[in-house]
């Protein structure tokens, strides 16, 4: 091609994609600190390494919420009003799930209304969950506020919901965002439904340094993917051997942090972000962090929020807490 033939035009770009490649300049030109949106990890490839992730001997995060869901399903159910419908904020595969559904289904027929954006992992779940007797799986493919506003309203009158929003989602955001957001959720609830809450608690920091950076690399895999995933779909040009996975712990924040961090100086081409972005050698850019509890600050986040916390379930083994919070 001759240097002065035009580029092909580029093909305009889909609403999300636009939204993407718009966030990806607003992040990747932020100031000191570059960043970029942690929901963009989870595309097809990302889900499937997170999988991974959670079978990793370095990441008891998972498995301990398992065993916790395992040992005390019955006790949360009878915890519950009767005859709840159930709203699950990011339910993945569904099989954390499993536990609660089953044992609300032995006492009666209930609904589960899975709320998700990513449309594979409604799939995942629907099949994972279908065999339970007495189920009802309605899946909501939205964000998650969006998806509790709909099942709110569609409830008939006198209906309860139960949310669940475990695996300790609620870590990645920042204290602060997390109050906000319950009090967004308690802003769609009525008084009597109620949330029940995972988090990780906080535990020696090279455990939790372990848990962020394993050692054959699947979570640096899950990282790099988002690189490799704005090469894909935003006509990137990331060199990904330039870069390298870091976790850090922030003793403020109470959080691990990951970045991903030049090697060298790199300069990469976003095209349909319109951006050309440099990094010094060292420099990073944070994509997420896993904010770290203890059990007994959760009372007053929940009160804070609008919420009573009526029971607490720990798993000490590891360090993870399920807490029922009632609408008050
Ligand atoms: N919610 C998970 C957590 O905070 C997400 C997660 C696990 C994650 N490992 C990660 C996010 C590595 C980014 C990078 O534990």
């Amino acid at each position: 091609m001759s240097r002065l033939a035009p580029r092909p035009a580029a093909a305009p770009l889909t609403p999300d994609l636009a939204a993407f490649a718009s966030e990806v300049r607003n992040g990747l030109t932020h100031a000191p600190q570059k960043e970029l949106p942690s929901k963009y990890l989870y595309d097809d490839i990302g889900s499937a390494l997170f999988e991974a992730i959670t079978v990793l001997p370095e990441y008891g995060l998972t498995r301990s919420e398992d065993r916790l869901l395992t040992r005390y399903a019955a006790e949360i159910v009878e915890a519950l009003p009767a005859g709840v419908t159930v709203a699950e904020l990011g339910s993945g595969s569904g099989r954390k799930t499993r536990r609660i559904l089953e044992a609300l289904c032995r006492k009666r027929p209930t609904s589960y209304c899975p709320i998700e954006i990513s449309r594979t992992a409604l799939q995942v779940c629907r099949r994972e969950l279908a065999d339970i007797e007495r189920i009802a799986i309605v899946g909501y493919e939205r964000d998650y506020l969006a998806g509790l506003a709909e099942v709110s309203r569609q409830r008939a009158a006198g209906e309860q919901l139960c949310v669940l929003f475990l695996g300790s989602t609620i870590g990645n955001f920042t204290r602060l965002a997390a109050t906000r957001f319950l009090r967004e959720i308690r802003s769609m609830l009525e008084p009597g439904d109620t949330l029940l809450l995972g988090t990780d608690l906080i535990k020696p920091v090279e455990t939790l340094l372990a848990a962020y950076d394993d050692a054959i690399g699947v979570t640096a895999a899950f990282n790099l993917n988002l690189l490799a995933r704005i090469n894909r779909e935003l006509d990137g040009d990331f060199d990904l051997t330039a870069f390298e996975h870091v976790a850090r712990f922030n003793r403020d924040a109470r959080s691990v942090e990951m970045h991903l961090r030049a090697k060298t100086r790199v300069e990469a081409r976003v095209g349909a972000a319109n951006l050309t972005v440099a990094l010094e050698a060292g420099e990073t850019i944070w994509t997420e962090s896993s904010h770290k509890y203890h059990a007994d600050e959760i009372p007053a986040i929940a009160a804070d929020a609008g919420f009573v916390c009526a029971h607490q379930w720990v798993e000490k083994e590891w360090g993870f807490a399920e807490s029922l919070l009632v609408s008050a």
